[in-house]
């Protein structure tokens, strides 16, 4: 079933692929995007198959779909990305939204500077009128921009640099951080953010007209590069942990509840059998040179659609109910019929110990 939707979209990806190509210009000095492209990211119901780990053996069976990365400020399909496309999966297990993003690029890591690493990012829209565009869009400027001047507008980031974090090792919310209750992460720079435009961007927890100590950084993740050989787990000394420039494929995988407990409106909430509305960026040191914030490619010109589908319209998980209710009739007949022979055999006991006397067994 699941490789039969797979080779579907694989078909539909092939055919819509050179039509559905996201062409965009800038029209008169206004933002204009054709985002023909019309894939539907789908996180299915797969429990207990993702580990957080950044090796991506175990999604092997999930539906992946593929988008051409094109510069996020001017997305040109002349200057796409040139390795290769972005290949991007989820899932959820009725608790948990697991992400996955894989992008080919010879290896580049430089201890403590993130700009001269890859760097990954996934948005959300939270507020209804929250666009793709400049970051949910809101008019106002940095010294403006508030809660309520940008209501509606609000979108969930989360961005995970790489120059501190240990390939194969877990960044994200940790209990230090969330403790001081902000967005950030201390320890790899996998922080959890909210924007009403790319001037006002906030770690959860801190705004301009002042900070809420109730926020959590409710991501996780962990990245690898294919050229990586691991035996017994990296530590820092280890770094750079291969060598420069080496051909391979970057992996980065993130988890993170359908639900959190935000109260500020500084989260997407996800919702199994509904949709939400998601992007995905990368950052890439070009010929070694370092990146700069707004140079950044970007999966599409607008928001994809991702659908957290509901465990209980998989055909196959249905049936599962019948094999369990056959059990459960079976048990219940069978302790009836145990209770009726119980009833008759101490019937018989009670008149033969009115008797008063021994009855060998083989004459019951
Ligand atoms: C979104 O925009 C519409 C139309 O301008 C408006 O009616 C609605 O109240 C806005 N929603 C929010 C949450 O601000
Ligand atoms: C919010 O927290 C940040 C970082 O701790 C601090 O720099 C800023 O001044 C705080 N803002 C307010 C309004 O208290
Ligand atoms: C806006 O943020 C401030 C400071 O965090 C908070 O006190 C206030 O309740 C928020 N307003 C809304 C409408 O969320």
């Amino acid at each position: 079933m699941l490789r039969l939707r797979v080779f579907a979209l694989l078909i539909a990806a092939a055919v819509l692929g050179p039509i559905g190509r996201v062409n965009s210009h800038t029209e008169s000095g206004n933002w204009h995007c054709h985002s023909g492209s019309g894939i539907r990211v789908r996180a299915q119901f797969i429990p207990g198959i993702i580990t957080v780990d950044g090796k991506v053996d175990d999604w092997k069976d999930v539906e992946e779909s593929n988008f051409p990365l094109l510069p996020a400020l001017d997305p040109d399909a002349d200057k796409e990305y040139n390795a290769g496309k972005m290949t991007l999966k989820a899932v959820h297990d009725g608790k948990e939204a697991y992400f996955m993003l894989q992008v080919n690029g010879n290896y580049a890591y430089t201890q403590g500077d993130s700009s001269k690493c890859p760097s990954v990012a996934l948005m959300f829209q939270i507020g209804e009128n929250a666009s793709y565009h400049r970051m949910g869009g809101c008019e106002q400027g940095p010294d403006t921009c508030t809660n309520k001047t940008c209501h509606g507008h609000e979108v969930d980031i989360m961005h995970f640099s790489l120059g501190s974090a240990i390939p194969g090792r877990l960044y994200g919310g940790n209990p230090i951080d969330n403790r001081e209750g902000y967005g950030g992460d201390r320890f790899g720079h996998l922080v959890d953010v909210y924007a009403w435009n790319p001037h006002c961007r906030f770690l959860d927890g801190m705004s301009p007209s002042g900070n809420d100590t109730t926020a959590q950084n409710d991501w996780q993740g962990s990245w690898w590069h294919s050229s990586l050989t691991d035996h017994s787990g990296f530590i820092k000394d280890d770094s750079p942990y291969a060598s420069e420039g080496q051909k391979g494929t970057y992996y980065f995988e993130f988890s993170r509840p359908l639900r959190t407990m935000d109260r500020l409106q500084q989260d997407a909430q996800f919702t199994i059998g509904k949709s939400s509305k998601l992007s995905a960026a990368f950052w890439y040191p070009m010929d070694g040179k370092p990146w700069h914030g707004s140079a950044h490619y970007s999966i599409s010109c607008d928001w994809i659609l991702l659908d957290f589908i509901s465990g209980g319209s998989e055909p196959t998980m249905v049936a599962q109910g019948s094999p369990w209710d056959a059990a459960t009739a079976f048990s219940l007949l069978f302790s009836v019929v145990a209770f009726c022979m119980a009833i008759f055999i101490g019937h018989r006991l009670s008149r033969i110990n009115r008797t008063g006397n021994f009855i060998p067994m083989d004459n019951l």
